[in-house]
């Protein structure tokens, strides 16, 4: 069932997922709009949104990225995928999304707002991993904050080399 590597391409265009700017490639799959908007601190959001996520090899890093929301995370399909979450106290974690569930490996992550996060594919047979997120409040670009490396290399310097791997260089 599963394509393998030569089916990276027809995942994307079956999936019809969109490059995101942390990397990877994403669409949204819902918002809740028949029902009330949340008003929060930063305006009225969806009470949730979900979108699928999609990293492959050519693409194969979501960067350190900064969510307000929390974000329940499923994963799908493929190839493990590598989290590393930095808390606001420094503390690092890091756990696996994929299918080997007695390896312990994860089918859900939960990761609360107020985390850096970025996602890593592992190597593997097919050459692409598939996530679903579900966010609430629901997604919107102006609670998302791109990690700079300079600035968190800065703020969580026993972390430097990790966010080097994966933050973009934009000197
Ligand atoms: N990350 C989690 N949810 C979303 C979404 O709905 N849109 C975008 N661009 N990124 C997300």
């Amino acid at each position: 069932m599963n394509p393998g590597k030569s089916g990276v391409k027809e995942m994307i265009a079956a999936l019809d997922v969109q490059p995101h700017v942390e990397g990877g490639y994403f669409r949204r799959t819902f918002q809740a709009d028949e029902r009330a908007m949340l008003q929060t601190t930063n305006g009225p959001r969806y009470l949730m949104t979900a979108i699928y996520y999609l990293l492959t090899e050519d693409s194969p890093v979501g960067q350190f990225h900064f969510n307000q929301s929390d974000i329940l995370h499923f994963f799908h399909l493929g190839d493990p995928i590598e989290y590393n979450m930095i808390h606001a106290d420094g503390s690092l974690q890091t756990l696996i999304m994929g299918n080997d569930v007695l390896a312990g490996q994860h089918l859900q992550m939960h990761v609360p707002g107020g985390i850096w996060k970025a996602s890593r594919l592992l190597d593997g047979e097919h050459g692409f991993g598939l996530i679903s997120e579900a966010v609430s409040p629901g997604f919107d670009f102006a609670d998302m904050q791109m990690g700079d490396r300079k600035k968190l290399t800065a703020q969580f310097s026993q972390h430097r080399t990790l966010i080097e791997k994966l933050t973009r260089d934009d000197d």
